[in-house]
């Protein structure tokens, strides 16, 4: 019980340890957290437990925090029960005091805060993440990301997002795992596993959050908080597997989408969130609201005023109000009016406390704000390390014709075009929680300590990002001419994805092609390096560039990775987690369609396709390429015909054709081929990333039981149907390695 004052302040503690609990030892795991909560719960008045549903953002000014002097009061009111975007050790620490020291029950603060990829050691960006298909890796970023954030007092992050997303007009792609249900479920599940460890209580765990739930990444036209019009089946398949797969992994916590399905605002959604999270899926953690959502049912129209946005909102299952003070402000009218019943104030409330139980604040209020291990766990150097290797693992090597990659030692010098080649702001892509620019090597710095003094390095900015800028072209062409190799960096601004950051065009924003248009002119060796947070619509790049890179937003080790990439010294392994588009029209564009009763054949007009650009991708979900190559050998299953409780076993040789070693993700896609609904083309159910020597052949088996034969039946369950089914094996979903066989009854 270190860090705990009088007795007086808070009377809970006395019923923890002595007062009504007959033996607290002696009550285990839950019934002992049952007991403690609801030991608290009966000493609140209501005022006391609207605050604990109360969630406030903390205050800075250039000279650091100064939540204590603009929110102090309102915590020692007991006002707020958790606080988003209060972090440091000190500061923290300073804030908890209030709460603990200086309020009538001295109920622990919880602190939150958008820790996406990384805390201070920034990783690649969740999308970026996700093309490392390297399911430990991205648990270990989430780890260390949880270990310094922990350190900085925190308690609580906002993620994963696992928003399956589709269309790449979204800005918030670029916070998940792409477009597909099942690689998004598995680095979900792995995300909370990172965050959360395997003992909550520990000081270096936080509470994982699974959002935005639900279908947030469905928005019409791609415009961020815009309406979504799915079906039940749309949800079950696609949007709702990353959830239900954080919640199997025991994240603590949810969060509200700000978007509506069908006519009904998710943060008023009683059967998704009451009916399916908490009862069919016995979710027993926190939902907390979308930054002043619960005060946004007012404009969605669904509520007249504040009192029934609240009471909608509580009813349906949201326990913490983030920011828009209804609850505080306007749920006891609600109750007073009959809208909301007090038990399902208290259950909230009840959720609340379990948190912070969980955490461990009930036995240490201040276990999170170490300033001594604040200061060693930050930017510790196996933290940095790990982000090189995860940074390297993440870049996709779209396109490599003629071998230009990867670049020679002995070239005398090389130009390195763009101006995101040296930005450090942009290397740290959106939600950067503490990260700081001055921790990034960029691009150029990377290839500069990687290569000089023997080989120059020369840098000219070419033009801007987003504007129509050309009054560097000159300069660059320059450099690009006198240099024996070109690296063009091209893409977006960190800024041009994430919330609020939807965009109508995919193209290379500014005068970036008119630049590089230029410079392939010059026929120059020359390599594009993409910066960005979403699909492009590149078809002009990968007609004319011979090599291309898709590095992404790759963090505080960006430069270090993507040198490494570029000379030679890693060999790329990653693959898309969303399908290019060759133009915005045709987005939403995943590899998982339906065949539709008029596939697309391209010597037949009335098929499914356009009259001006081909319906294909420009570059398939799954879809990288090594500097070695992979051969695949025929899809053998254990069996040709199995029952639908049975498991198929199906093996495929891979070998290693070049003369590099490398890895590759080996994928599995399955398509039911008759089914009493129409399935889709193929759909990913398993994959293995290994490493190949020179030469090498290794066997990769993958079991296919009932969960990933199975899809939702006529009336929305679960069920494996008799027929033939078809299994595709290789290196991406354009996979055309294929076996049948057949479920029998
Ligand atoms: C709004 C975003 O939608 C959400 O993802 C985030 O966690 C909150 N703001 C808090 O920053």
């Amino acid at each position: 019980m270190r860090g705990f004052g009088t007795r007086s302040r808070r009377p809970w503690l006395w019923l923890m340890t002595a007062g009504t609990l007959a033996a607290p030892q002696a009550l285990a795991g839950q019934a002992r957290e049952a007991e403690v909560v609801d030991s608290i719960l009966a000493l609140m008045t209501l005022e006391e437990k609207l605050g604990q549903l109360t969630q406030w953002t903390g205050s800075w000014s250039q000279g650091g925090p100064t939540t204590v002097a603009t929110k102090g009061a309102g915590v020692r009111a007991a006002r707020v029960g958790s606080f988003l975007g209060v972090h440091g050790a000190a500061h923290t620490r300073e804030v908890q005091r209030l709460a603990v020291e200086e309020t009538r029950l001295g109920i622990p603060l919880l602190f939150a805060h958008d820790v996406i990829h990384g805390f201070r050691t920034i990783f690649p960006v969740p999308l970026a993440e996700a093309a490392s298909w390297n399911v430990a890796a991205v648990e270990r970023s989430a780890r260390i990301a949880a270990v310094e954030a922990s350190a900085h007092g925190l308690h609580w992050t906002f993620a994963p997002m696992v928003d399956i997303a589709r269309d790449a007009r979204w800005g918030r792609i670029v916070e998940g795992a792409g477009e597909d249900a099942w690689l998004g479920s598995v680095l979900a599940a792995a995300r909370v596993r990172g965050f959360q460890g395997t003992d909550l209580a520990a000081p270096n765990t936080v509470l994982a959050t699974a959002k935005h739930f639900v279908g947030y990444g469905a928005a019409e036209g791609g415009r961020d908080y815009n309406t979504v019009d799915i079906s039940e089946r749309t949800l079950l398949e696609t949007y709702l597997p990353p959830f239900r797969a954080a919640i199997d992994a025991g994240a603590q916590s949810v969060m509200g989408a700000f978007n509506e399905i069908a006519g009904v605002p998710m943060h008023a959604h009683e059967a998704l969130i009451d009916g399916m999270l908490r009862g069919e899926w016995g979710f027993d953690g926190v939902v907390v609201s979308d930054y002043n959502a619960v005060q946004e049912l007012m404009l969605h129209g669904i509520a007249g005023d504040s009192a029934a946005a609240g009471a909608a909102a509580l009813r349906a299952g949201v326990d913490i109000d983030m920011v828009s003070d209804v609850y505080l402000r306007h749920l006891a009218a609600a109750l007073a009016a009959g809208q909301v019943a007090q038990a399902d104030v208290d259950e909230a409330v009840r959720r609340v406390l379990r948190a912070k139980y969980r955490v461990g604040l009930f036995d240490d209020p201040y276990r999170y704000s170490d300033t001594t291990r604040e200061r060693t766990a930050t930017l510790a150097p196996e933290h940095i390390a790990f982000a090189r290797e995860l940074a390297r693992e993440s870049i996709v090597l779209l396109k490599n014709e003629g071998g230009v990659l990867p670049l020679g030692r002995e070239l005398g010098s090389i130009a390195v075009i763009g101006a995101l080649a040296d930005s450090a702001r942009e290397a740290l892509g959106n939600w950067a929680a503490a990260g700081r620019p001055e921790d990034v090597v960029t691009i150029l710095a990377g290839l500069r300590a990687a290569l000089e003094p023997g080989t120059r390095v020369v840098h000219a900015r070419g033009t801007g990002v987003a504007a129509d800028d050309t009054s560097g072209f000159q300069a660059a062409l320059a450099a690009a001419r006198a240099a024996d190799a070109v690296i063009l960096v091209l893409g977006e601004t960190e800024s041009m994805s994430a919330e609020a950051n939807s965009r109508a065009s995919l193209d290379l924003p500014g005068a970036q092609l008119e630049l590089a248009k230029r410079i392939v002119a010059l026929g120059k060796p020359l390599v594009v390096v993409l910066m960005n947070g979403r699909p492009l619509s590149i078809p002009w790049l990968d007609q004319h560039v011979p090599a291309i890179v898709e590095a992404w937003y790759l963090g505080v080790q960006m430069g270090p990775a993507v040198a490494d990439v570029l000379l030679g010294d890693y060999n790329p392994s990653g693959k898309l987690p969303v399908t290019f588009p060759r133009t915005v029209g045709q987005v939403p564009l995943h590899y998982d369609h339906k065949q539709t009763g008029r596939p697309p054949v391209d010597t037949l007009k009335y098929t499914s396709k356009y009259i001006d650009f081909p319906w294909t991708p420009l570059y398939p979900f799954g879809h990288g390429l090594s500097y070695t190559t992979f051969a695949y050998g025929e899809p053998r299953l254990d069996r040709a015909a199995l029952r639908s409780v049975d498991t198929l076993t199906v093996s495929v040789t891979v070998t290693n054709t070049g003369t590099r070693a490398g890895a590759e993700v080996v994928q599995l896609y399955v398509r039911d081929d008759v089914a009493t609904v129409t399935r889709p083309v193929r759909q990913l159910r398993g994959f293995e990333k290994l490493e190949l020597a020179p030469g090498e052949t290794r066997t990769v088996t993958f079991r296919l039981g009932p969960d990933a034969l199975s899809y939702y039946g006529p009336d929305l369950t679960p069920v494996v149907e008799p027929g033939w089914f078809t299994v595709f094996v290789g290196g991406s979903s354009a996979a055309t390695q294929s076996a049948k066989f057949e479920v029998v009854p």
